[in-house]
């Protein structure tokens, strides 16, 4: 009994501190995310255009992540991707690339491209 309350105790707190450190949503600069995405080398896994690669990491041009899934993402990368510590990348760059991200144009339709129109 005593053991159960305390586990409860201990998940309250966990709940508790997880939603206190939710960080506000930023403005971010997306000119300045630009120069970082490429400085600190996103670019070799998700490509410059953030379209991503089957063996290198996943689309992340038009990120539908909320700023704290981004930065948890980078903070404590759920898989392979190589983790970013604040003193690597801080809170605001990470803002900064967010935003560039966010900005980027949608890939126009496949079929408004003529080499890629399927012949019918
Ligand atoms: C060495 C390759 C590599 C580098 C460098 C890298 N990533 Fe990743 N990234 C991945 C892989 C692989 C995943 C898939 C999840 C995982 O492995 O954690 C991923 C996942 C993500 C995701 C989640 C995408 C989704 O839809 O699930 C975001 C967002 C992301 N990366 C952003 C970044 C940013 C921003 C940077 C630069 C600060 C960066 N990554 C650097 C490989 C990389």
């Amino acid at each position: 009994m005593k053991q159960s309350s305390l586990t409860l105790l201990a998940l309250t707190l966990t709940i508790g501190s997880a939603s206190a450190q939710q960080a506000p949503v930023p403005s971010g600069n997306a000119e300045h995310g630009k120069t970082i995405y490429r400085e600190v080398g996103c670019y070799q896994c998700h490509g410059l255009a953030g379209q991503g690669a089957p063996m290198t990491g996943p689309r992340v041009s038009r990120t539908e992540f909320a700023f704290d899934g981004f930065l948890n993402q980078l903070r404590h990368p759920a898989n392979q991707m190589p983790p970013y510590e604040a003193a690597v990348l801080s809170d605001s760059d990470a803002a900064d690339i967010y935003a560039y991200l966010r900005q980027m144009a949608a890939p126009p339709d496949p079929n408004s491209i003529p080499l890629l129109k399927i012949a019918r």
